[in-house]
């Protein structure tokens, strides 16, 4: 197994540039099988995440041609199965998008159930009860979900709880739906935005996007078109907080700085400067950070993937802070493994006290999802002394090159595989 191996003490700085959104990315991929034209999508981050789904809409007989490292053509009149493969829902949940898109297109889809991961429990009844809502049958058929219908007709449907993925998956069914749709208490993230925009540009009608009503009127059929992904505000908020974190000055390129405004507010609360640009942010760190409240929300609140890496930069500030997490049931895993660099941390059900501590000590550690990885990262970065984590592959699900870019950065950081390029490490930097 992979881990990365990292000296701390270095201030990030430089400049960075941000790839395209893993989670508008694998929404539009699903998406882009809706039409039997071909389909050109740019900015499409190389994670293990959508090459994963890739593979996917590969299996189930869709062409896929890479034109470069972040651009693909995806055409979907080949397919030939309507039911996708165990081993892909296992590896990334998001494969629930072939729900919606594999039944806007033919009126019928089967995708196993996915399981929780390691954030909760993650049911996607909304999901389903949205499928229900447009006319379609669904069934539970030996740990899959198999939903089809003679026809798809608009429907007007509240969302229980504000879900960014039942947002999308209702929206791709209802874009080849007789009629209108309505989703009221839907997800405003700009994921959802884009994925509406990537479908308007196949020909869907969408109208309101990025607000809590979202309506749909359905047409015929969807045709090709090229379209570029936004940039990842997730991967962004990443490195803001890795300057933050470690006292230092970076720009990230690349970014819409809108979506980033719970961050950089949070950042500038804590002691930060944050200079933004049209399409950069500069975070600058040169004075120790002080305390703060944060509870994550759907967007434009503070945003949940963000909260395992302002947590751990908390943990370096002066005073006592408050981390809420609403989203998630079980969101503060990496508590304990950072805890084990030194950190002063208590849990109480969905919050965690943190008392900053004045530094933190290398240690090895062990990442438990995708973005509790990168704070432990971020906390290696800051740390004194060495610091190896296991399980890196979570890491890799979402973010590009990423010890390529924060080596770029001025860290010292490798990818390893073997006790013997650890010691070669330890020997390079002593
Ligand atoms: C998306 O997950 C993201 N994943 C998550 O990012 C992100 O944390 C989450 O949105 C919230 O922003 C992708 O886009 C691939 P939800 P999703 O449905 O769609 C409950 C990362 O690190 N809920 O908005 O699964 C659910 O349990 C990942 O990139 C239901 O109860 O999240 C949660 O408490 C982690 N029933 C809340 O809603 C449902 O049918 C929000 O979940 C669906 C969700």
């Amino acid at each position: 197994m992979e881990q990365y191996v990292i000296k701390g003490g270095n201030p990030l700085v430089g400049e960075v540039e941000i790839a395209g959104a893993k989670n508008a990315a694998l929404a539009i991929l699903a998406a882009s099988i809706m039409t039997d034209e071909t389909i050109l999508i740019e900015n499409m981050p190389n994670v293990r995440d959508t090459n994963v789904l890739l593979e996917a809409i590969q299996e189930i007989g869709a062409t896929v041609e890479r034109v470069s490292k972040s651009c693909v053509k995806v055409n979907g009149s080949t397919i030939q199965a309507l039911s996708v493969d165990y081993e892909f829902i296992k590896k990334i949940r998001a494969s629930y998008y072939l729900l919606g898109a594999l039944l806007g297109k033919y009126k019928h889809a089967e995708v196993p159930l996915p399981g929780g991961c390691n954030i909760g429990s993650r049911p996607i009844d909304q999901h389903l009860k949205g499928f229900r809502a447009l006319g379609a049958s669904v069934e539970i058929r030996h740990g899959a979900i198999v939903t089809q219908a003679d026809e798809l007709k608009g429907s007007h449907i509240f969302l229980d709880v504000v879900s960014v993925g039942a947002t999308i998956n209702i929206m791709m069914a209802a874009s080849l739906a007789n009629g209108r749709t309505i989703i009221e208490n839907a997800a405003r993230e700009p994921h959802v935005v884009d994925v509406a925009n990537f479908l308007n540009s196949m020909g869907a009608n969408i109208k309101g996007a990025g607000t809590d009503v979202i309506r749909i009127k359905g047409v015929e059929k969807l045709h090709k078109t090229e379209y570029s992904i936004i940039p990842d505000q997730i991967e962004a908020g990443t490195f803001m907080f890795a300057a933050a974190a470690t006292r230092g000055d970076v720009l990230v390129r690349n970014v819409i700085p809108k979506h980033l405004e719970a961050t950089t507010a949070k950042l500038e609360e804590i002691g930060c400067e944050v200079e933004e640009f049209d399409d950069a942010v500069r975070v600058m760190a040169n004075r120790s950070l002080r305390r703060t409240h944060v509870k994550t929300l759907p967007y434009p609140g503070y945003p949940t993937d963000m909260q395992p890496q302002i947590a751990v930069t908390l943990a370096m500030a002066q005073g006592t802070s408050i981390v809420t997490e609403s989203i998630f049931e079980n969101r503060f895993k990496y508590v304990d493994e950072l805890s084990r660099m030194g950190a002063n941390i208590k849990v109480q059900g969905n919050t965690a006290i943190i008392d900053g501590v004045s530094s933190l000590a290398g240690a090895r550690v062990c990442a438990s999802d995708l973005r509790a990885g990168a704070a432990l990262v971020i906390a290696g970065l800051a740390a004194e002394g060495i610091t190896i984590i296991d399980d890196i592959v979570y890491i890799q699900r979402g973010y590009e090159d990423f010890e390529v870019k924060l080596r770029s950065l001025g860290a010292e950081i490798e990818k390893v595989s073997s006790e013997k390029e650890i010691q070669k490490f330890r020997l390079r930097v002593s």
